[in-house]
């Protein structure tokens, strides 16, 4: 082992939706990576999905005025070969193509959304055989997919939201179905209608009325054919975050409540509400009585296990009056954007963000790539 700084390529932007978050969390994470231990090389991934290096200026990569962030295209064009020889980041336009530009200890991919936290990047790393941060492609994927999420966690016991799932088109040339009258009567309304494969609450509509449906319905078709239409939960939202450290202990954070600010919000946690307006509050730690706080934790490391996570994720919850639980859903690459709950929960549990960054990024290196 030579002492040398491990080098960490940072990936972010992407060509999903949540492109403008993932640019603001990697800002966040590249200010609080620790330069005493990682090199570090910031990987921006356009929204046509090139890939190009970094400016790596966190500034370059904040919320400005309500002006989301994009990656810069104009920084030179790179590629990561597949081939597990290589290990490096090569130019692929310019003077020189096929230059060697650094090479590569490990990545992380801190990208939200498809071709980043479902599975396809983490496959790319693996054909490259290099470590990475987080879940593997199986529990990248499944947890991507919020009717594979539903089906695993179903399967395991765990309490989830009543869906229906309504696919793309069948190439029947059938209308686009929508839910029958005896599952309206059961969902009830509200419903939340959703992108089956999408984050940042992209694509979601609160239904109120069924007239409303049907374009609710088209608005989320718009990210994804597969749309799902939700029972909508009456509770609290609450998050949890789960980590697993080098020597293999999987742990859980205190959780944290988000509270809507109701003159200010559509009354659930949308977008702007994530992002842009002040319409909510949070109570980091959660005001939960301790028996419900130690269920809830016990859930989010079952519920990672469940799905076979790996290195963190954020799990997701609705709190009923009576303390009962619905898991909402587990995010494998949560925010890491200054306001983002995954950071600040571990931070009130006692890992501030630099260190939790650190064991991200040594559990990767333990792991490694290959079946575990
Ligand atoms: N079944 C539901 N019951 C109540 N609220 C919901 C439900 N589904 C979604 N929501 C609201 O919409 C938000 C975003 O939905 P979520 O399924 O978490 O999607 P995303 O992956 O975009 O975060 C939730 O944080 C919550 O405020
Ligand atoms: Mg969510």
């Amino acid at each position: 082992m030579t002492d040398r700084k491990l080098r960490v390529a940072v990936l972010f932007g992407g060509r999903s939706s949540e492109h403008a978050i993932s640019c603001v969390s990697a800002g966040s994470v590249l200010s609080h990576l620790d330069r005493t231990r990682f090199e570090v090389i910031p990987v921006g991934i356009s929204v046509d999905g090139t890939w190009v290096l970094g400016s790596g200026e966190p500034t370059d990569l904040a919320i400005r005025d309500r002006m989301l962030p994009i990656v810069d295209a104009s920084g030179a064009a790179l590629t990561l070969p597949g081939d597990p020889t290589r290990k490096e980041l090569v130019r692929i336009a310019g003077d020189a193509p096929g230059e060697v530009l650094s090479g590569v200890d490990v990545v992380f991919p801190v990208l939200h959304g498809a071709f980043g936290e479902d599975g396809t990047i983490q496959g790319l790393l693996e054909l490259a055989d290099l470590p990475y941060v987080g879940s593997g492609v199986l529990a990248s994927a499944a947890a991507m997919d919020k009717e594979f999420t539903r089906r695993v966690l179903r399967a395991d016991g765990f309490p989830v939201t009543d869906t229906i799932v309504l696919r793309g088109p069948d190439g029947t040339g059938a209308t686009f179905p929508t839910i029958t009258a005896q599952q309206r009567d059961r969902l009830g309304l509200p419903v939340f209608v959703k992108p089956a494969r999408a984050g940042s609450s992209v694509g979601i509509t609160k239904v109120e009325d069924w007239s409303e449906l049907p374009s609710a319905i088209a608005t989320a078709r718009r990210t994804d054919p597969k749309v799902l239409v939700e029972a909508a939960v009456i509770g609290r939202e609450v998050e949890c975050g789960v980590l697993e450290f080098p020597d293999g202990r999987i742990e859980a954070s205190l959780p944290a409540e988000i509270r809507m600010v109701a003159e200010n919000s559509a009354g659930w946690y949308d977008f702007s509400a994530k992002y842009l307006d002040d319409a909510c509050e949070f109570d980091i730690p959660a005001k939960l009585d301790d028996d419900v706080t130690v269920e809830l934790q016990t859930m989010a490391v079952a519920a990672f296990r469940s799905l076979g996570c790996q290195g963190l994720a954020r799990v997701d919850f609705f709190v009923g009056a009576d303390g009962c639980l619905t898991v909402n859903e587990i995010n494998t690459m949560p925010g890491f954007t200054p306001i983002s709950m995954f950071p600040r929960m571990w931070a009130v549990t006692g890992v501030d963000y630099p260190a939790l960054l650190s064991i991200l990024i040594d559990t990767a290196m333990v792991r490694g790539t290959g079946l575990r």
